[in-house]
Formats: C-alpha cells, structure tokens, sequence
C-alpha cells in the first residue's frame, strides 16, 4: 500500500478478486443525455464503444426524477449491444446522487456495466458508492462487484487526490478527466474546452494529463479524456483527441455523432504501426525460442529488438486487435 492508505482497500467489494472488465475498448464514449428519448434510441446505432447516459450535467435538475426511470427503460429494454454501458450519476455534494444509484441499479442493474460518478474528490467518494453498490447487488441476488466505477476527475482536489481514488475500489476501471468542469475549478481564462488558453504559449493540459494517466496506469486501469464541446469541429477535436491518444491514452468522451468514428480511429493505431508491431512480436518470438538460438535481441531490418520493444509492440498489437485489425 500506500503512504496514504486508501479506505476502499480495506473495504474490498465482495471477496472476488476484480471481477469488473479494465480492458474494454472506450475509444469513443457516447455521452447521451437520460433525458431524450430521441437521443436514446439513436446512440444505440452508432458505433461507440461505449455509452453513458447521463443523469448530471446533460439533464436538467427538474428532469433527473424521470430521466431515471426512462433510463432504467432504455438500458432494459434498447440494444447496446457491442458497447459499454454506463450511467452518470450526480456527485455526492448533490443531493441526487443516492437516488440516482438505487433506482438505475435496483431497476436495470443487470443491463448495466459501470457507474460513473463525477467531481470525485478524495477516495472516500468512491468507497461510499462501492459500499451502496454492494447493498444494491446483495438485497437484489446480483453478482457482487460486477458493476464497475468510473471515476470523474474536474477539479483541483480531484487531481491532488487521484492515486487515492484509483486505488479507492477494485470496482473502479477508469479515471476521466472532465476538462469543462476542470478549467472552471481552477479559473483557467478559457471559456473554450479542450482549447489552449489564450497567452499561455505551451501546453496547459499536459500536467493534468500526465497526472491522470499515472495514476492510472500505476494502478491498471484505464485513462479517458473528456469531452470536446466544439461539435461541427472535428478537426478541432481530432486534434485534441491525438494529443490524449499520443500521450497513452485509451479513448475520449464523444457527444455528437461527427465525433465517434474520428475518435475510433485517433485512439486505434495506424494500419502501418499495427502490422509493424505484428511482426516485432513475431521475430522477438523467434529470436528467444529454440530454433531461434535463445537470444534476447535480434534485427529486425535496421532496428534492434528485445524484450522492452515487445512490451511497446505489445501495447499497439493489443489496442489493433481490440480495434478488430
Ligand atoms: C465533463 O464532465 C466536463 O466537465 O468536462
Ligand atoms: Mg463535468
């Protein structure tokens, strides 16, 4: 552990060991408001690796009671299938959070793979919905811990604390950043997300990125940037979606239908990198086995190989597979 212990480790789920999915292809995740009907029933033809529906930001405080049920509705009853499904709840400072969870869970918890909860702040937040999740799965005969968490980053005291959360649950497969929110928290002079803020001549972003796919990756799991809300700009996002992508990450929010197939591609490797890395993990294969002579590295045309390019080869022929290459 830690010099911080994290609650959460002391509280596991349910005896199994992660029985939650860290390695689903998110790529594209499809926000769609739980409010729109319209919305619901179109996200489910569009190729997303993942959905979530969405009972914060994206629902107004007057339509959350409803959108709850019609989200129950449409997770039990539409066709997701191929895609992640998931659902945001509101955060704990709200008052709808706990009724969120128990309606969406108790009425669809079986159609539902993750919950995702937004403006995390420290581990606790993410140990007290774990600990209503296992209620939930326990007084309805789910399976225990099979609903993962994931976790929304938007804010300063998120960010501080985000190694905490990502060790806080073995429920949880993500860490998210929401820029929007982010760049409010801490006064960025910007009113456009994802874009530089003007007079500031390098990258604002990279620290906050760095930090989220750390804590990540020391923790296995995934990392998710957040949405671009330019949405007839698709270059714009492009761009945006390649600096996430470039630095490791695995996938982007997406929230129009414009977005999803740039960001399949931004976040698949290139044809070129795919095949490339095929054929690092076939000679690296050869070179160390016995017909091979056992050796720990070998040329590859004008590259030497060994066992760190395959781990490097490893990470690109795995996200190609996954992208069906
Ligand atoms: C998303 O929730 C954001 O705040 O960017
Ligand atoms: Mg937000």
């Amino acid at each position: 552990m830690t010099a911080h212990p994290s609650p959460g480790a002391a509280l596991p789920t349910g005896g199994t060991a992660h029985p939650v999915d860290r390695l689903r292809p998110r790529r594209s995740c499809l926000a769609v408001p739980g409010s729109n009907p319209r919305f619901l029933e179109k996200a489910q033809g569009l190729p997303a690796d993942q959905v979530f529906l969405d009972l914060e930001d994206a629902c107004a405080p007057l339509a959350k009671p409803e959108a709850r049920h019609t989200i129950v509705k449409f997770l039990n009853e539409g066709d997701w299938s191929g895609k992640t499904r998931v659902v945001r709840v509101n955060d704990w400072t709200t008052e709808w959070t706990y009724r969120d969870v128990v309606t969406v869970v108790e009425g669809a918890g079986q159609n539902l793979d993750c919950v995702m909860l937004p403006k995390v702040q420290d581990a606790q937040q993410v140990v007290a919905l774990d600990l209503l999740l296992t209620q939930i799965e326990k007084t309805m005969g789910f399976e225990v811990g099979r609903i993962g968490i994931e976790a929304q980053i938007e804010n300063a005291r998120g960010l501080n604390n985000v190694n905490e959360i990502a060790q806080a649950s073995p429920r949880t497969e993500t860490i998210v950043f929401g820029p929007a929110d982010f760049m409010a928290s801490i006064n960025m002079k910007s009113l456009v997300v994802g874009e530089q803020p003007p007079g500031y001549p390098a990258d604002a972003y990279h620290y906050i990125l760095m930090k989220i796919l750390m804590a990540a990756r020391a923790n296995d799991l995934q990392a998710i940037d957040g949405p671009y809300l330019q949405i007839r700009d698709v270059d714009g996002f492009r761009k945006v979606a390649t600096r996430a992508a470039a630095l490791g990450f695995d996938g982007k929010w997406v929230l129009h239908p414009g977005q999803v197939e740039a960001a399949n591609e931004v976040f698949s490797p290139s044809q070129e990198d795919y095949d490339h890395a095929e054929l690092i993990l076939d000679a690296y294969d050869y070179c160390t086995s016995e017909a091979g002579g056992k050796k720990g590295s070998a040329m590859l045309g004008d590259e030497m190989i060994d066992e760190a390019s395959r781990k490097m080869a490893l990470v690109i022929a795995g996200k190609g597979r996954a992208a069906g290459m």
